[in-house]
């Protein structure tokens, strides 16, 4: 699919590992716009890591924190924003991105999520006994949610400025 970015924002959305942050941040580059990640502005708003708001306020807390950091980025726009993986899952949020932005699906396969997020360990939902398992079931229960967005790039294990050319050219 193909749609005008125009002067909207572009919101990239997918699982952990997908590479949102790392594309999102050359697509802006492209496209001369400001790039932010909700993690990291969620991170410097609170002045928490992820994984310590998830321990002090549980995941609820956490979702709402990330819908009203979102809500003002949509706003103040337009940038690249690249969003944590459960921020399109959940209804609100959703919602915002949809009328906020340009909405790009990083769709990518288990075993290159899994590749990704396997060597760091600061995702607190993944961890569990085994987090290759968690993340599938994550992509079963999330997928068909994903698949909502206005565009979907398969995110491969190629270089990433190519997933880049992908994005770019599917909004320009
Ligand atoms: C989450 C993904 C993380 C982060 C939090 C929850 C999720 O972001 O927001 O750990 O629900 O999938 P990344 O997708 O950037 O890892």
């Amino acid at each position: 699919a193909k749609a005008a970015l125009g002067k909207r924002n572009l919101v990239l959305v997918g699982l952990m590992g997908a590479g949102k942050s790392a594309i999102g941040r050359i697509v802006a580059q492209q496209l001369g716009l400001s790039f932010v990640d909700t993690d990291t502005e969620i991170e410097r708003v609170s002045r928490m890591t992820i994984s310590e708001l998830f321990a002090a306020y549980g995941e609820d807390e956490f979702r709402a924190l990330e819908t009203r950091v979102i809500k003002r980025l949509l706003r103040t726009g337009p940038r690249v924003v690249s969003t944590g993986g459960g921020a399109f899952v959940n209804e609100k949020t959703r919602k915002q991105i949809e009328r906020g932005g340009l909405s790009v699906w990083l769709n990518a396969d288990l075993d290159v999520l899994w590749e990704r997020v396997n060597k760091r360990d600061h995702r607190p939902l993944l961890k569990t006994e085994n987090p290759k398992q968690t993340l599938k079931d994550l992509m079963d229960k999330r997928y068909p949610i994903y698949a909502l967005a206005d565009i979907t790039v398969h995110s491969r294990d190629v270089r990433k400025e190519v997933i880049a050319n992908e994005v770019l050219t599917s909004v320009i």
